[in-house]
């Protein structure tokens, strides 16, 4: 394979996981304390892209540059969404033709770990006759994605975004990842926003262009916070961290601590906890199965299970978060407040 191009889509909101992603984009993530945008950096380079079209919105651009992210070697661009004017999941496609070039080139939603062999997928492409090849992986709970439903092998005869629980065609969703040919570019207005799942594959169902290319092993998105936290702890398996030396508190495993990390006495981490770096921790502290952001402050006594805490975010001391808190970043939790399950604290909120 020479050249081979690479358009990652990022300009979404991530309104799924608000109130962490009021400031920082899906794309930027930490999961396991690197960002989601530098794992997919990396899986590319490893996959022989040697380019990347990051399609963004304008705050996106901004976060993305104030990362410096290492680029692994890869030439990065950028294609930007109009101001005030998101161009859905097709419409940043056409936008970027010119960037894209006149040989069929891999698509990736921005919000995906996946184990997916790209390689093996483009060749898959350039083999067959369709203008998309879309990565399908088999899900229990197919409702919340998009559904492909396969005849003659590969090929796709229909496509069903999000269908209603109960109607799924099949169990194979669309993975997120698609190799496109050029004359793609012909199917996609330009514009206005255009959902390549809602419009562009039905129409290439009918014109008897879309096949599927079914793909095993880790896949995951992160889009919602329950599934960002299954992310950090499926990836915590393999990634392991080591426990400091230093004692007084315990480590149960799987966990990943970020440099720079302080415990106190008495604490117990883990097990499935990632601490960016910098935190701060203190004395007789309980975390489980919860992902802290760096340079947060969890006070003495506290206990958080299942709970989601943002970058220099401030939990008071006794304070008791359960499943599925989420404290942006910036947020704080005075001592002793009562919180009930499920809270969500927006950036730079005081509470309690
Ligand atoms: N540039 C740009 N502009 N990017 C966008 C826009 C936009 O207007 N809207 C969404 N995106 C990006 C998001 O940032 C994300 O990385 C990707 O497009 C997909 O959007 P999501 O909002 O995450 O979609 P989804 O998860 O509900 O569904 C999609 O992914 C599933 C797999 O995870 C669909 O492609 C489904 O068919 C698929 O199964
Ligand atoms: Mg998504």
């Amino acid at each position: 394979m020479n050249h081979l191009k690479a358009l990652i889509l990022i300009g979404g909101f991530g309104t799924r996981l608000r109130p962490l992603s009021c400031t920082r984009p899906k794309a930027l993530f930490p999961i396991i304390n690197k960002p989601l945008l530098q794992w997919t950096f990396e899986k590319l380079a490893e996959n022989g892209v040697d380019e990347v079209i990051l399609a963004v919105n304008k705050l996106t651009q901004f976060h993305i540059r104030q990362n410096r992210l290492p680029r692994c070697g890869l030439k990065v661009r950028f294609s930007i969404d109009p101001p005030k004017m998101p161009l859905g999941t097709a419409g940043p496609i056409k936008k970027a033709q010119k960037l894209l070039g006149k040989e069929p080139f891999l698509v990736l939603n921005g919000d995906l770990i996946t184990e997916i062999d790209y390689k093996a997928l483009y060749k898959s492409h350039k083999e067959g006759k369709a203008l998309a090849t879309i990565a399908l992986h088999e899900e229990k709970d197919p409702s919340r994605y998009g559904v492909a439903e396969l005849v003659e092998g590969d090929k796709i005869k229909r496509f069903v975004e999000k269908p209603p629980k109960g109607t799924e065609p099949s169990n194979l969703i669309n993975a997120g990842v698609y190799v496109l040919s050029p004359k793609i570019f012909d199917f996609i207005p330009t514009g206005r926003a255009v959902s390549m799942e809602r419009e562009i594959f039905p129409k290439l169902v009918e014109n008897n262009s879309l096949f599927g290319y079914k793909v095993e092993g880790l896949w995951i998105d992160i889009g919602k916070p329950e599934e960002y936290l299954e992310t950090n702890r499926l990836l915590l398996e393999a990634y392991n961290g080591k426990p400091p030396k230093r004692g007084g508190f315990e480590c149960k495993k799987p966990f990943v601590l970020g440099k720079g990390v302080s415990i106190g006495e008495n604490s117990i981490i883990g097990p499935y906890v990632v601490l960016g770096k910098n935190v701060t921790i203190g004395k007789n502290v309980h975390i489980r199965d919860s992902v802290v952001f760096s340079y947060a402050k969890i006070d003495d006594d506290a206990d958080i299970c299942g709970s989601l805490i943002g970058e220099a975010a401030r939990v008071g001391k006794k304070v008791k978060l359960t499943k599925g808190c989420i404290v942006a970043d910036n947020a704080k939790i005075k001592d002793e407040a009562l919180i009930s399950e499920k809270i969500q604290v927006c950036p730079a909120k005081e509470i309690g």
